[in-house]
């Protein structure tokens, strides 16, 4: 199983990024066949912007941009992707946001044309989605943020594309609980990701 886990957080040593790092550290002390690659859109510098370029795309009349190219490739080699975000307006960050509008394009994550509907195109990829919030659970719970997010997510995005997600967790509390509390629940989501695709699944896959 090769696992790309995706954050998108402006500070190298915030919680998220510990969270993104334990995730990794499950993930490859499970043993076996798993490994992973950290994206750091940030860090990175990936510029979440659409553009008339992905317009284009979008439209079917040029190629992805080369920074669009270079991320749905590393998709490609995954078969396993981790998603990490600050939970930011109940929602994800618009750097994320603006990744997965210009990366999960018409043509690559599906294949939309009037004539021949709707097809997906991402049934292979399995999806592990981990949020930071501030809020506690009863908020989320009282204004349905969790499910509103659900469905927006889960269901708009990845349900679109055929991706299959296999786990969605929010860490609460994220400003007022220890560190450690969530880094320690943040290896364990590791340990689970790599204990949803066993080797023998993952080299049949
Ligand atoms: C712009 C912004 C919007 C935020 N909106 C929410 C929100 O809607 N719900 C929530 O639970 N926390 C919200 N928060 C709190 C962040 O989720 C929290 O600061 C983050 O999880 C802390 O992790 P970090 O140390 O990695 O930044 C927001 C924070 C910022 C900066």
């Amino acid at each position: 199983m090769h696992a790309l886990i995706v954050v998108a957080h402006p500070e190298s040593g915030s919680l998220s990024h510990g969270i993104a790092a334990a995730v990794g550290q499950g993930i490859a002390g499970s043993g076996g066949c798993h490994d992973f690659e950290i994206a750091d859109l940030a860090a990175e510098g990936f510029d979440p912007r659409f553009t008339d370029a992905d317009l284009a795309v979008h439209r079917k009349q040029a190629a992805p941009p080369a920074d669009v190219a270079f991320e749905q490739a590393r998709i490609d080699r995954a078969d396993t992707l981790v998603l990490v975000y600050p939970v930011y307006w109940w929602s994800m960050p618009a750097l994320m946001k603006g990744w997965i509008d210009r990366v999960f394009a018409n043509g690559w994550a599906f294949d939309f044309g009037l004539q021949t509907g709707l097809t997906k195109k991402l049934r292979h990829l399995r999806v592990h989605l981990v949020a930071v919030a501030g809020a506690d659970m009863r908020t989320y719970a009282r204004h349905g943020y969790f499910g509103a997010m659900k469905t927006q997510i889960e269901h708009g995005i990845f349900d679109y594309c055929g991706a299959t997600v296999v786990r969605s967790e929010i860490l609460f509390e994220s400003e007022t609980q220890s560190p450690q509390a969530h880094l320690d629940a943040a290896r364990a989501i590791g340990r689970k990701v790599s204990a949803s695709m066993p080797c023998e699944q993952a080299k049949a896959a």
